[in-house]
């Protein structure tokens, strides 16, 4: 019991430790780290999304196995990665020397929030397809998720 409760102090400290960590992350640190999930969602939807549009031939096991991996990296909360004063790199970074990220994430969180959350459950969704097994529903489901990636990069993503 003691333990348990130990633990539970150890977590919690953890979760608040991590919580300011993003905060204080430097812009071109947290630029860094979302743009890098984005590229891991990227790597393991591509497959997913080329399947579903019959561009190339249905694999269940590696539609599966790309579907959960992206369930696993959106899990990361990539938005913790949009600490204000992040909409532009500092002068003289080496890595991330741009950023995409559109002012309206920071003046419209509700928004952004939004887009968030469709995301999650279009993630839930494919997750659910997947367990189901049915060709259809996965495709079906992976539709959606593509569409929430589009809706969130046409407000909040800047044109290269
Ligand atoms: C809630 C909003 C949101 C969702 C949902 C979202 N993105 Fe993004 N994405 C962004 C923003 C904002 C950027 C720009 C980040 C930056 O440059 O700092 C971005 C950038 C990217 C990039 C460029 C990364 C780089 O190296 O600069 C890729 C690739 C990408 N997203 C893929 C995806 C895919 C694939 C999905 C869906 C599976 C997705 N995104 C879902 C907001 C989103």
């Amino acid at each position: 019991m003691k333990s348990f409760v130990k633990y539970g102090i150890a977590l919690g400290l953890m979760a608040s430790a991590t919580g300011i960590a993003y905060a204080q992350m430097k812009p071109e640190a947290a630029i860094r780290a979302r743009q890098s999930i984005m590229r891991v969602m990227s790597l393991n939807f591509g497959p997913v999304a080329g399947m579903a549009q019959g561009k190339i031939a249905f694999n269940k096991d590696v539609f599966a196995t790309n579907a959960l991996r992206l369930e696993s990296v959106w899990a990361m909360n990539v938005a913790a990665f949009f600490p204000a004063g992040s909409d532009k790199p500092v002068a003289g970074s080496k890595i991330a020397e741009f950023t995409r990220a559109k002012p309206e994430i920071w003046s419209q969180p509700d928004k952004f929030k939004q887009a968030q959350d469709t995301m999650t459950e279009a993630v839930g969704k494919l997750a659910a397809a997947v367990k189901s097994g049915d060709e259809g529903a996965m495709k079906a489901a992976a539709g959606g998720v593509g569409k929430a990636c589009k809706g969130c990069h046409d407000d909040f993503q800047a044109k290269p």
